[in-house]
């Protein structure tokens, strides 16, 4: 069974009739469904930078000492690129990270669909001398495109694909946003890509259902904007959260559980469902890989696996390739 693509768009600008559409399509589907490019509003955007500090969830911890630690390797092993392209850049933590002691005079391109998130990303990086920063507010793949575009010939670039945002794609869709990735950069770049890995349930679950109930309210959240911006009448306390972990498909899924047989009518969707008690929205996945796996994914794609660096505590992967 496959789930909506997870192509992680926070959602700056929505256009509501979209959202609707969507809804009334994914809602319709069994099981149930909503993409998780949704969780994304304002508020789930700071939910999930909440998510990012719990002792519980180790990925960005993991990947920021990695870029800490292992800077001058990446930089080095990518021949001190020119250009850095970060994809979804976020608030430009890692990228200032990567380039905090470099001297060499670069161009940072930021893509990312969030002009909250870009200027942040600008306002921390502008304290970085040598760094010039151009702000592409867009979709990966259009933000890669205009990258392309604007290089100029002979330009080397590092692009960098971080925070295991791979790992919210499906599987077959994951090789070819990779693969789409590899189009727009040019032989001999380099791409650097974290992916959260395989570990014992327990640490799994305990990542995407926290004792705090942070995670939950991330989750739940998706019901307040339906509640709010397609006129819905959820009863938010008669759906729970549950993390589960499938381990034949290797990933972990975000359901919204049902409490009881409820009515609830979404009316700008024109769409009325009865939820029986346990029923499930399936809102995520979040696929977990094993290093060999992950890499044959990428040679797949067009890249050459260079350097690896695993976290051992938290299982979580830095690769770095070479484009073919
Ligand atoms: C953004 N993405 C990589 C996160 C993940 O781990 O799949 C989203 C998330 N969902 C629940 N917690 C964090």
């Amino acid at each position: 069974m496959s789930r909506v693509d997870g192509l992680r768009l926070a959602s700056a600008h929505v256009d509501v009739d979209a959202f609707a559409r969507e809804v009334q399509y994914y809602l319709s589907l069994t099981p149930r469904q909503l993409p998780s490019r949704y969780l994304y509003d304002a508020l789930g955007s700071s939910l999930f930078e909440a998510i990012c500090h719990l002792p519980w969830y180790p990925i960005t911890r993991a990947e920021r000492h990695l870029i800490e630690t292992y800077r001058h390797d990446i930089l080095d092993f990518a021949k001190q690129p020119r250009a850095i392209i970060e994809l979804g850049s976020g608030n430009g933590e890692k990228l200032a990270l990567l380039l905090q002691d470099a001297q060499a005079s670069r161009t940072a391109h930021l893509i990312d669909v969030s002009a909250t998130a870009l200027a942040a990303a600008t306002s921390r990086l502008s304290d970085i001398p040598a760094v010039t920063i151009v702000t592409h507010q867009d979709q990966y793949e259009e933000g890669l495109n205009s990258v392309a575009r604007l290089r100029p010939r002979g330009e080397s670039a590092l692009a960098l694909f971080l925070g295991s945002n791979i790992g919210n794609f499906d599987q077959p869709d994951a090789e070819a946003f990779l693969g789409s990735v590899r189009t727009s950069l040019r032989s001999g770049d380099t791409f650097l890509i974290g992916a959260d890995l395989v570990k014992p349930e327990p640490m799994l679950l305990a990542a995407y259902d926290d004792p705090l109930g942070v995670t939950a309210a991330f989750d739940r959240n998706l019901l307040v904007r339906l509640n709010h911006e397609l006129g819905a009448n959820f009863d938010l306390a008669g759906f729970v959260h549950r993390a589960v972990w499938n381990a034949e498909q290797s990933r972990v899924e975000m359901h919204l559980e049902s409490r009881c047989r409820q009515a609830v009518a979404i009316p700008r969707a024109q769409l009325n469902v009865t939820f029986e008690a346990g029923e499930r929205i399936w809102t995520e996945s979040s696929y977990k890989y094993e290093p060999v796996a992950f890499e044959a994914m990428l040679q797949r794609a067009g890249f050459a696996p260079g350097r690896r660096w695993i976290d051992p505590r938290s299982r979580f992967l830095l690769s770095l390739c070479r484009v073919n």
